[in-house]
């Protein structure tokens, strides 16, 4: 008989997490304003709203937290992540910042300009955020099937060659770079395939211009390159990686998911020049070059977790923990982006709960109705996510709308994922009595997903 898959870690140490009534849900979700980031911790029980920096560190990398050298300048800290990230991603300049939106903000100071134009494959809110507070637009060029959430395309975070070039004829100049998402966070966690990079490369060196990788969750990308690009079934998940960047001139990094570690990102780059101007909007925002907004002991943990989260069977329990909870979604016919994503379930809110108006935010409910039904804490990725428009300021409804469970890297059991699955469904049962969703009473006036404030409408 042939042995079921099991995890390739054992666990050391846990957290308690406690579990609530109905009653003291429902009280604390109008307290929340119907905001689920305004929820104390406590009051969840099963925590999917992100993946980012909630996983689970290693023996190895708490080790590591001891060594850290916390000088101001040239920390042998440093050296050791510089190595790591040359070892894996290839770039030999590089510079810590404190989280992925911190690299962002120092790039795009020296990159974006106002009126420019940011192809990419859909941009992530802090991504599109840094871009449009420069008074610049993002472009998204991500192909057609993955706004079908039913059609099971293998690389749906795919770049559309034709849309890309499209931008370029018209506008080549306005172009500062263009922005390949790794995997594609906003369209369900779907990855980018070697050949859509390296269509990319090409069409990029035709224009003459610098291609950007976002690279939260490359080492999960590199996954689905092994097991769904034939070519690459039989090469390591190091040396896709490698390849990978092989595409890109620059890399912006949140280390807070495939680095698996709490806090912390960074800027890698080929270019000296384009590294000496990054410099000065590092030691500007962030902290010296050499720690950028971090400790010591934080880069000691996110190298190594740059080699653990870049290991093969790190990578399968991870990539099938999700698609665990994916398949039971799934077997309770509930609608999901498919093929399910590297991070995170993606469920389709607009067929979950079809008679909702999109203007009282179906996937909004949707997360609320969770959280009523078991303390679990998922996020919207849709129009209150999409932000208004810079110009006209009308709501913007983007074509996906979901209902997010991300789930944190070796911090739950595929138990947690059955009392997930058993909550959705008792959710997806009574759906015919969700007929109304929810409106907005307060908003910031960009990124507001994370303080906006609800009623009831
Ligand atoms: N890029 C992508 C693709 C992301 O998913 C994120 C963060 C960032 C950049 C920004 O990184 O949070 O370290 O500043 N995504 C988290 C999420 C917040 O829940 O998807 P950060």
């Amino acid at each position: 008989m042939e042995l079921p898959f099991s995890e390739s870690y054992r666990i050391k140490m846990v957290e308690t997490i406690r579990k609530s009534t109905l009653k003291e849900r429902q009280k604390w979700i109008r307290e929340a304003k119907y905001n689920l980031f305004l929820l104390k911790s406590e009051q969840v029980f099963i925590d999917l709203l992100t993946d980012s920096g909630t996983g689970a560190m290693s023996d190895k990398q708490w080790s590591e937290m001891m060594l850290g050298d916390e000088s101001y300048a040239g920390a042998s800290s440093y050296y050791k992540l510089k190595d790591a990230i040359f070892n894996i991603t290839g770039f030999n300049h590089f510079l810590p910042t404190h989280q992925g939106r911190a690299a962002e903000n120092v790039l795009f100071s020296v990159l974006v300009k106002e009126g420019n134009l940011v192809p990419g494959n859909s941009h992530f809110d802090t991504t599109k955020g840094h871009i449009e507070y420069r008074k610049a637009f993002a472009i998204d060029c991500t192909i057609d099937e993955a706004f079908d959430t039913s059609c099971c395309h293998p690389f749906k975070g795919n770049i559309d060659p034709e849309k890309l070039e499209e931008v370029l004829k018209k506008s080549a100049g306005k172009v500062p770079f263009i922005i390949m998402t790794l995997t594609n966070n906003s369209a369900g966690g779907q990855p980018v395939s070697m050949e859509n990079l390296k269509k990319v490369r090409q069409i990029a060196d035709k224009y003459g211009k610098i291609v950007v990788f976002d690279s939260a969750r490359f080492a999960e990308n590199a996954y689905f390159i092994k097991v769904r690009e034939e070519k690459y079934k039989n090469s390591t998940i190091r040396d896709i990686a490698m390849e990978m960047f092989s595409y890109a001139d620059v890399m912006t990094m949140s280390s807070k998911k495939d680095a698996i570690v709490n806090i912390g990102g960074f800027i890698g780059m080929r270019d000296e020049e384009l590294f000496r101007q990054c410099c000065v909007f590092n030691i500007m925002f962030e902290g010296y070059i050499t720690y950028g907004g971090l400790a010591g002991r934080d880069m000691n943990a996110i190298a190594q977790g740059l080699y653990e989260g870049t290991d093969f069977d790190y990578l399968e329990t991870r990539v099938k923990q999700v698609e665990y909870l994916g398949n039971r979604l799934k077997e309770f016919g509930i609608p999901l982006q498919l093929p399910i994503g590297g991070h995170a379930v993606f469920v389709d809110a607009l067929r979950f709960l079809p008679d909702l108006k999109k203007e009282e935010f179906p996937a909004q409910m949707l997360a609320i109705q969770l959280y009523l039904e078991a303390g679990v804490r998922g996020v919207e990725i849709g129009a209150i996510l999409a932000d208004r428009d810079p110009v006209t300021r009308e709501n913007r409804y983007p074509k996906l709308e979901f209902l997010r469970l991300a789930i944190p890297r070796r911090a739950y059991t595929n138990n947690h994922m059955d009392v997930v699955a058993v909550a959705l469904k008792n959710v997806f049962d009574r759906r015919k009595e969700l007929t109304r969703g929810v409106k907005i009473i307060r908003e910031a006036p960009i990124m507001r997903h994370f303080t906006v404030e609800f009623e009831l409408a």
